[in-house]
């Protein structure tokens, strides 16, 4: 073989390789594991929306165009300014921006999104809530959100709201008698409010409760309308499903889908934020730290005791659900290390313009997010489940423009 055959040889064997792997650019290529692990995180493999026993208006459109009308409302605050939609706007993604949202008073921890919260047994950062009416519940009465009682929201839905109300729920009693009915009046830590409350018959009590109750399940039916868009991830993953490689390519860029593969790989970041709203609703200490000045925090292990206790919850006389039904509740974990400072991952559509992170905020930019987790920190308490993970600057900038992908397309 002449030296001169060898190179011509050598300059067509890299001509057509050029040809089949470099000029025509292959679409990426996707184990059938993977694939699995894309479609169940596809917005497509949403299930339908799970039943809520324990309110019976939960799917009634009537209580859901209450519902709204009320989380818009700030006459429902002590100083006629706060509404649910002041820490969860709409046009921010049902939050605040804030590190600690601002109602009547400054929280210790930052507003959640809304979007897709129905799928979820508990509500907040700690799951103390084990229904969405009954989160509802919560800030109503917080002296630091909206700051009222029972009795003065009770009169402002007769005065507002009575057909509205009676149309779903049936009539609503009398409470213009201001000695019977006062205000402030809850059982809240304001002593004059508490002391009001503790003055009323147990009849009174009782019936203005259980309007209060109904103002939370036509809320939570609102709230079970209000669910993350489309993104630029799912018509990926629409493609991908389709076996159209040359179409998912234009969707999303390189360094996109490299960060796709760190998260559902080497990241692991699948192993908490899973299913199609890229969280698995449990409680985990991913060793996030503790911001100075603010009262000590244990997460779920206070909340998940605080939710056996709730007024409200599913097995209370409240709920419209059979006991059978309060399953989560019934046996969820009550106590052990695993609870220390574990909190609810959320979901991580829109994560991009929910700026700051964490629940108390503390972490302003996703940089900030993803070096805590290249980095796991041990837990200020209990003990952190994560693992240093070893990435580059690329790769930890690959997966946050992964994370831009899972915005909603307007
Ligand atoms: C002062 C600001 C503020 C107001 C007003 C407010 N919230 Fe929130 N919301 C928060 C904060 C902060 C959290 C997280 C609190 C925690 O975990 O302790 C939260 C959490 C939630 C969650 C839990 C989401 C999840 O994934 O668990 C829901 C649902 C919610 N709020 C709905 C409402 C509704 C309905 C109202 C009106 C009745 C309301 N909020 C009023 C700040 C507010
Ligand atoms: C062991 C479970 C776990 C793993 C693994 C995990 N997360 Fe999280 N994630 C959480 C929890 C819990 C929170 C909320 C923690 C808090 O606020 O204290 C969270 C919060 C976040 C937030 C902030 C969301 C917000 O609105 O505040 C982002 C972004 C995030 N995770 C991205 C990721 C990425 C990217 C990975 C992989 C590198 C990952 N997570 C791995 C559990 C986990």
């Amino acid at each position: 073989m002449t030296k001169r055959y060898l190179i011509l040889t050598g300059i067509l064997l890299t001509l057509s390789a050029g040809i089949l792997f470099g000029c025509s650019a292959q679409p990426t290529a996707w184990t059938d594991a993977e694939v699995e692990i894309l479609q169940s995180l596809w917005i497509g493999s949403l299930p339908g929306l799970p039943t809520d026993p324990s309110n019976q208006y939960g799917d009634n459109p009537q209580a859901a165009a209450l519902g709204e009308k009320l989380f818009f409302d700030t006459r429902f605050s002590s100083n006629g300014e706060v509404a649910c939609a002041t820490c969860h706007d709409p046009e921010k993604n049902f939050q605040d921006g804030l590190p600690r949202a601002q109602g009547v008073g400054t929280t210790n921890r930052r507003a959640m999104p809304i979007a897709g919260t129905a799928y979820s047994p508990w509500m907040f950062w700690d799951g103390r809530k084990d229904s969405q009416w009954a989160q509802a519940l919560g800030p109503l009465e917080s002296a630091v959100e909206h700051g009222g009682t029972r009795t003065q929201y009770v009169k402002l839905i007769g005065a507002n709201y009575k057909d509205e109300y009676e149309a779903v729920f049936g009539a609503l009693p009398d409470f213009s008698d201001a000695s019977r009915f006062p205000e402030p009046a809850a059982p809240v830590s304001d002593e004059a409010a508490a002391a009001n409350w503790e003055a009323m018959t147990a009849e009174d009590r009782e019936a203005v409760t259980r309007v209060y109750v109904n103002m939370g399940k036509a809320i939570a039916a609102y709230e079970r309308t209000i669910m993350p868009g489309e993104s630029r991830f799912d018509q990926y993953v629409e493609s991908v499903l389709a076996n159209d490689g040359a179409t998912a390519d234009t969707i999303l860029s390189d360094d996109e889908i490299a960060g796709l593969k760190l998260f559902i790989g080497a990241a692991n970041c699948t192993r908490c934020h899973n299913g199609a709203l890229f969280t698995d609703n449990d409680f985990h200490n991913t060793g996030v730290p503790v911001i100075e000045n603010l009262p000590e925090d244990t997460g779920r292990a206070l909340g998940a005791q605080q939710a056996l206790a709730d007024e409200f919850n599913c097995l209370s006389v409240y709920s419209d659900a059979a006991p059978e039904d309060c399953s989560e509740l019934k046996f969820m974990l009550t106590e052990g290390e695993a609870l220390e400072r574990a909190y609810k991952p959320p979901s991580l559509r829109d994560v991009a313009q929910r700026a700051p992170y964490m629940h108390a905020g503390q972490f302003t930019t996703l940089q900030g997010v993803l070096s805590h987790y290249n980095e796991a920190p041990a837990a200020p308490m209990g003990h952190t489940e994560l693992e240093l993970l070893h990435l580059s600057e690329v790769q930890l900038n690959q997966i946050i423009a992964f994370l831009e992908t899972l915005s909603s397309i307007k």
